[in-house]
């Protein structure tokens, strides 16, 4: 695996997991779960790692976890603590509420497994922390407002040329909502990964990331010759743009509906020069 951070969760209990699981029928364990704590925005002195310890059984997810520890929050010293509060919403990998840093990578709560990850580390553990690159609201909760701000500064949505059927809709709303669509063929879900992966995006940088720039290729395609398409590419080619892409693809590596990241940016920087050298031709 190439740049992504990966972190060794802290040792679990002393167990073969690989024969562990090959006699899960037999034998009945347990595993222990490290939650990063954090009692509100900017409160960072409250930070702390509370363990817990589960029952294993077949084909939990990190969120089946988080449940189980819900229902009885006490850690793995028998101590009584308030329920890590997490964020979801489908439950099944669709909406992206659930990204956290799942043994230090980005991974959504929802459908990741927890066997595969405890044979991958050989411990009996799993380690959760909210995503660094965004504030934390409380424990795994973070505000990815950033993710949305980046959006509309590339302006990456598709121009309507008629009113909302619905006038209570505002016209950002509207806009932002057509995000996604920016292409029937955009399954982005919007789950923050790719910047959180990405070593371009960092406290003081402008880069809006690959998931804007794939969405704003779109919108660009779509409206391709159009004032909006220029408009969209200028804003691609500020501050921020895609100048800014290190090309590191790490989030390429973490996308989990698996879009063709680099070659949006790649896309998006060859229009971008064309357009550079359009404006520098009919200036002469
Ligand atoms: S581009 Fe992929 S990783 Fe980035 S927000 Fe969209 S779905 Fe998530
Ligand atoms: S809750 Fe929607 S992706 Fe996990």
């Amino acid at each position: 695996m190439s740049g992504v951070r990966r972190e060794q969760p802290a040792p679990g209990p002393a167990i073969d997991v690989a024969s562990a699981l090959a006699r899960a029928d037999e034998q009945k364990w347990s595993f222990r779960v490290r939650v990063r704590r954090q009692d509100g925005p900017a409160d960072t002195r409250s930070r702390r790692w509370d363990e817990f310890e589960l029952p294993w059984r077949p084909g939990l997810s990190v969120h089946d976890c988080l449940e189980a520890i819900e229902r009885d929050p006490r850690t793995a010293r028998g101590e009584r603590v308030r329920a890590p509060a997490w964020d979801a919403s489908c439950v099944e990998g669709r909406c992206g509420a659930c990204t956290m840093l799942v043994n230090g990578r980005p991974r959504q709560a929802c459908v990741t497994l927890v066997d595969p990850l405890m044979l991958e580390t050989n411990a009996a553990s799993l380690e959760l922390a909210p995503l660094s690159k965004f504030p934390v609201l409380r424990d795994l909760v973070v505000d990815r407002s950033s993710a949305r701000a980046a959006l509309r500064r590339v302006k990456a949505w598709v121009e309507l040329d008629r009113e909302p059927a619905e006038p209570s809709v505002t016209p950002s709303r509207r806009r932002l909502a057509l995000a996604p669509t920016a292409g029937a063929s955009s399954p982005c879900i919007g789950c923050a990964a790719c910047l959180e992966a990405c070593p371009e995006l960092h406290a003081g940088s402008l880069f809006v990331g690959a998931a804007s720039i794939h969405e704003a290729k779109l919108a660009v395609d779509l409206q391709a010759g159009s004032p909006a398409a220029d408009e969209r590419l200028d804003a691609l080619m500020g501050p921020g743009g895609v100048a800014e892409c290190g090309k590191s693809q790490n989030c390429v590596e973490v996308c989990p509906a698996s879009l063709p990241l680099d070659e949006s940016i790649a896309s998006v920087a060859r229009a971008a020069t064309k357009r550079l050298f359009g404006r520098w031709f009919a200036r002469r």
